[in-house]
């Protein structure tokens, strides 16, 4: 594997979503939401039937998951089982859900290899939470990016009102926090930095500050 690697990490509502896709475009290289990954195999779980937490059941669904990523000019479909999920995959329920099968570790191992057979010519931008530590160990450039969870609520917020979603901010703030707890606490993969990545804060910096910080970054690596 000598394709040049660039990985983000960090919990969930940081920016790495954002900052990947602005990084993929500058370089003109190929992009791998790994996140996506989860919500669809969460999404095929719930069609299947199979529960959240059933590993016997869903190590062998991960593995064998009929997932395609269709990019074109306005963005990427996903598609499920040749049904387009890529709306559905996008709310807080699979998002959960996600993170509950993602807490699995022979899912995890399932998804290895599909997740390093995106590292095709001439690049790729890797956004996840371990896409650092463990999918992608000899990434040239690894980034951290995180923001207070006050920072993500308050994004998360306006995202939804922006599509006409009236929730509550403190009910976005207990989501996270509980995203976090799990994300950060499983056993196997648990989010936390790489020792070698550049740990970005982005509360109060604007995309385009973190887009400039990590580019800066980046560039001192390749
Ligand atoms: O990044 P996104 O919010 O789409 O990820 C959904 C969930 O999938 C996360 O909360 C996390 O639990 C899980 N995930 C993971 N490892 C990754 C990417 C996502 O465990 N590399």
């Amino acid at each position: 594997e000598n394709v040049p690697i660039i990985t983000v990490d960090g919990p969930s509502g940081a920016g790495k979503g954002t900052l990947s896709a602005k990084l993929a475009f500058s370089y003109k290289w190929h992009f791998l939401d790994s996140g996506a990954i989860y919500r669809v195999l969460a999404v095929a779980a719930l069609h299947h039937g199979i529960e959240l937490d059933d590993q016997t059941g869903l190590s062998p669904l991960a593995s064998g998951l009929d997932v395609t990523f269709e990019s074109s000019d306005i963005g990427t479909r996903v598609i499920l089982e040749g049904e387009d999920v890529t709306e559905d995959i996008r709310n807080e329920v699979i998002g959960n859900a996600a993170s509950k099968v993602a807490a699995i570790p022979l899912v995890r191992e399932a998804l290895l290899r599909r997740q390093r057979s995106f590292a095709e010519t001439p690049g790729l931008v890797a956004d996840g939470r371990d896409m650092g530590t463990v999918v992608f160990p000899s990434a040239v450039a690894k980034i951290y990016l995180t923001a207070s969870p006050e920072a993500r609520a308050q994004r998360r917020f306006e995202e939804l009102k922006a599509k006409g979603l009236d929730v509550k901010i403190s009910r976005l703030l207990e989501d996270i926090k509980a995203r976090d707890a799990r994300d950060a606490g499983r056993s196997t993969a648990p989010l936390r930095a790489a020792e070698d990545a550049y740990e970005l804060d982005s509360t109060g910096l604007s995309v385009i500050q973190v887009f400039e910080k990590a580019k800066q970054f980046i560039d001192s690596k390749l």
